[in-house]
C-alpha cells in the first residue's frame, strides 16, 4: 500500500490526540489524578472512539483524559517526546506536529508558553534521538472562544520560529470561522502558513469562508466539500490540499462509513488529497491502517495511493530544498 522508496508523511497529526494509554496511567499515578480506569482495560473504553461517537464534540471530549494528566512542563515534554517516537514505530518520513498550547494547560492551569516551550524541547530531543523529522504546527482551540485563542496566538508568536503553520480546530459549529479573520490576519502578518479544520462538522460554507476570508493554504478534513461542486472544481483547479483523516471521519460521525466517503469523487476530480491520522492515540489507529483502509474498505487503487502519498509530501508546508532532502 505504502511505496516504502518514498517518503511517507502525515500532515494533519494531533500531538495532543496521540497520548499513550500506558502514558496516562502513569502520569496519573505520578500526579495523583484520579482516572476512570486503573488499568489499560478499564481505562481504554473512556480515551478510545473506536465506536463511533454521537458528534464531532463527543468524539473530541475523547481526548481530555490525555491532557487531564498535564500537570507540569515534564509531563508534556514527556509526551511529545512519545509523539516522535510513535512516527518512528509508524514508519513515518515526516510530519506536522499539531498542538493547541490552551487545550492542553487547560485542564492544571499551566501556562501557553510553558506548554509550547515543553512541546519544543520534547519533540527536539525525539528528533534527535529517533531520526525522524517534524514540525510543528500551533493550534487556536475555537471551543474555548476567540480571547482564549489570542493568547495561544501570543504564544506561539513568541516562539515564531519553531512553527511552519497555524490551525484553527475544535467546535466548527459552535465557533465559526468569522469569529477568527483577526487573529488569522495575525498569522498572516507573521508570515505563517495556515491550515483551517472546516468542512468537518459544519458545510461546504466553511470551507469557502477558510479559504476566502482565513487564507487557508490547506483544509483540514474538508470532507462537506462533497455538497458543493462548485467548491470541488474551486479546489482542484487550484490544487488546494485537503488534509483527509478516514477513520476520523467515521469516529465523528461526519461519515457513515467507509464505502459512503466522499474521498474518492475527491480524486476522480483531480482534487489534491492527502492522507493523515488526526487523533491516532484516541482512534487507535496508524498512518499505515489508514492507506489500508484507503484500499480495502474504501477502494482506492495502488496507483491513486502512490499518488495520495506524492501528495503529502508536496502539500508539506517546507521549502523545496527541505522537500527534496527527504527524498
Ligand atoms: N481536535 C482534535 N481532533 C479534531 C478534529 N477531528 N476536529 C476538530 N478539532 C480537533
Ligand atoms: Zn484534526
Amino acid at each position: 500500500m505504502i511505496d516504502t522508496h518514498f517518503p511517507l508523511v502525515d500532515l494533519h497529526r494531533h500531538l495532543d490526540g496521540n497520548i499513550r494509554p500506558q502514558t496516562i496511567l502513569e502520569l496519573g499515578q505520578q500526579h495523583g489524578i484520579e482516572l476512570p480506569g486503573h488499568d489499560l482495560d478499564t481505562l481504554i473504553p473512556h480515551i478510545s472512539a473506536v465506536t463511533k461517537e454521537p458528534s464531532l464534540v463527543a468524539f473530541l471530549q475523547k481526548l481530555d483524559w490525555g491532557v487531564k494528566v498535564l500537570k507540569d512542563a515534564d509531563s508534556v515534554y514527556r509526551v511529545a517526546y512519545e509523539n516522535v517516537a510513535d512516527l518512528c514505530q509508524d514508519g513515518i518520513d515526516y510530519a506536522e506536529l499539531r498542538f493547541s498550547p490552551g487545550y492542553m494547560g487547560h485542564f492544571n492551569q499551566l501556562d501557553n508558553n510553558l506548554v509550547v516551550e515543553a512541546v519544543i524541547a520534547g519533540v527536539e530531543a525525539g528528533i534527535k534521538a529517533f531520526g525522524v523529522q517534524a514540525k510543528l504546527i500551533g493550534i487556536l482551540s475555537r471551543s474555548y472562544g476567540t480571547e482564549n485563542c489570542q493568547q495561544e496566538l501570543d504564544a506561539i508568536l513568541s516562539h515564531r520560529q519553531h512553527f511552519v503553520a497555524v490551525d484553527l480546530a475544535g467546535d466548527e459549529i459552535g465557533f465559526p470561522g468569522h469569529q477568527f479573520e483577526q487573529h488569522f490576519n495575525q498569522v498572516h502578518r507573521n508570515d505563517l502558513q495556515v491550515t483551517i479544520h472546516a468542512g468537518e462538522a459544519a458545510g461546504p460554507e466553511s470551507i469557502w469562508h477558510a479559504l476566502q476570508h482565513l487564507g487557508a493554504q490547506r483544509i483540514g478534513h474538508g470532507v462537506n466539500a462533497a455538497a458543493d461542486h462548485k467548491l470541488m472544481e474551486y479546489l482542484a483547479t487550484r490544487q488546494i490540499p485537503l488534509e483527509s483523516c478516514l477513520t476520523s471521519n467515521i469516529q465523528t460521525t461526519t461519515v457513515a462509513g467507509f464505502k459512503q466517503h466522499p474521498i474518492v469523487d475527491f480524486v476522480d476530480a483531480g482534487m489534491m488529497i492527502t492522507l493523515n491520522t488526526d487523533d491516532p492515540g484516541v482512534e487507535f489507529t496508524t498512518l499505515s491502517n489508514e492507506y489500508h483502509i484507503a484500499h480495502q474498505q474504501v477502494g482506492l487503487s495502488q496507483a491513486q495511493l502512490a499518488q495520495i502519498q506524492r501528495n503529502g509530501l508536496q502539500a508539506a508546508f517546507l521549502s523545496d530544498s527541505e522537500r527534496q532532502a527527504l527524498i
